[in-house]
């Protein structure tokens, strides 16, 4: 590869190369044969029948129990319409999804960051923080965090529930990655621990493609009635057309299939990235995730992940800022790397010219 081609470590997008795309025009083809009308029309905004209807028996849960929407980002607006006030306040992780936090904040919450370990939030600093003010909602990333890559460990699953019900707060469990582990073993969602005080959230957006803005919650079907409300006031219904290809998809069996490949795809570049900074970065104390779309790096003491995005440029490397993910302040060294839009050979070179920035922002 050319050491002037760009590399990005900017945004966590699926590798394009993943998408299942013969196997989607079969099902938008079926799915026009079989319910053309259905998919084309508007209908209720909790989401199209069919694709409810296969949620729910995958879930293992009631249909109302089960609200889609064009994504799942987007249902965590409606959520901040239908069911908090302005000037609620809100926990996220410390990190947590930028995305995330600046649409809390968009809608006039107030947010605070619990600090993130290795293995989930930080109870202590958790409850420290409750005992001074307990907040409507409490939004985590058990599973491969974005952006830092941690899973919230079995032991803290549980503290987080008992926490969630003694303090009478609600829990938002956003786990896209979830289903993309490559070594180890799953702990149990939060929605199983505690199914009426968590809504569960995941898309599709990461196992097909973002294209086909399939997206859902799980939940309480009276909260999830509120959030329907601002979904069907906004877009009366979400993507039929796209959310029927998805379930005839789906309903086709091919789930699985698709599943097992993007593990096979991007296992090794989760590898590649930990064997790339194991040999160019040394002393970089990064995370080792067991699945996901992103680890990250602690950068040594006294390097700014602000100086190292200005260095980087000089090699066509292109970085995220670190800032964003910190709601409370903080993570003025810290360095999001998304590892599976890249090949191998991409991100060797790309961890090759991190060392040359870091390196370069240190002298500076
Ligand atoms: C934690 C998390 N939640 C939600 C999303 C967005 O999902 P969707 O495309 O379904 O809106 C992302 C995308 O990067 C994400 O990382």
């Amino acid at each position: 590869m050319s050491a002037l081609e760009p590399i990005n470590f900017t945004r966590g997008v699926p590798a394009n190369e993943s998408f299942p795309e013969a196997e989607l025009a079969e099902a938008a083809r079926r799915v026009l044969e079989k319910q053309a009308v259905a998919v084309l029309q508007y209908g209720p905004a909790a989401g199209l029948a069919q694709f409810r209807e296969w949620l729910a028996k995958w879930q293992g849960v009631a249909a109302d129990r089960v609200l889609v929407g064009n994504g799942s980002l987007e249902l965590v607006e409606f959520l901040c319409i239908g069911l908090l006030s302005r000037g609620d306040l809100v926990y996220t992780e410390s990190p947590s999804y930028d995305r995330a936090i600046k649409l809390f904040r968009r809608n006039g919450m107030e947010v605070e960051g619990v600090p993130l370990e290795a293995d989930g939030p930080d109870i202590d600093a958790l409850e420290k923080m409750l005992a001074r003010r307990v907040p409507k909602l409490f939004y985590v990333i058990p599973d491969f965090q974005n952006p830092a890559g941690a899973t919230c460990s079995l032991e803290k699953r549980k503290r987080l529930v008992e926490l969630a019900e003694k303090h009478d707060f609600l829990l938002l469990e956003d786990a896209p990655y979830r289903l993309l582990r490559y070594r180890g073993t799953d702990e149990p969602t939060l929605y199983s621990l505690a199914p009426g005080r968590v809504l569960h959230m995941s898309s599709f957006t990461k196992l097909i493609a973002p294209g086909v803005r399939a997206g859902f919650m799980i939940g309480d079907p009276a909260k999830l009635a509120k959030i329907g409300k601002v979904a069907e006031d906004t877009y009366i219904s979400p993507g039929y057309f796209a959310h029927g290809v998805t379930a005839e998809w789906c309903a086709a069996g091919q789930l699985g299939p698709q599943i097992e490949r993007l593990k096979k795809l991007y296992a090794p570049r989760l590898d590649a990235t930990l064997a790339a900074i194991d040999k160019h970065m040394p002393d970089a104390v990064a995370t080792r995730p067991n699945g996901g779309f992103f680890l990250s790096v602690t950068l040594p003491e006294g390097t700014s992940t602000t100086a190292v995005r200005e260095a980087a440029t000089k090699y066509n490397l292109n970085l995220a800022d670190g800032l964003a993910f910190f709601p409370s302040g903080g993570g003025e060294r810290f360095l999001r790397l998304p590892f599976c839009a890249l090949t191998p050979e991409q991100i060797d070179e790309g961890i090759r010219r991190l060392a040359l920035a870091v390196k370069d922002a240190r002298g500076a």
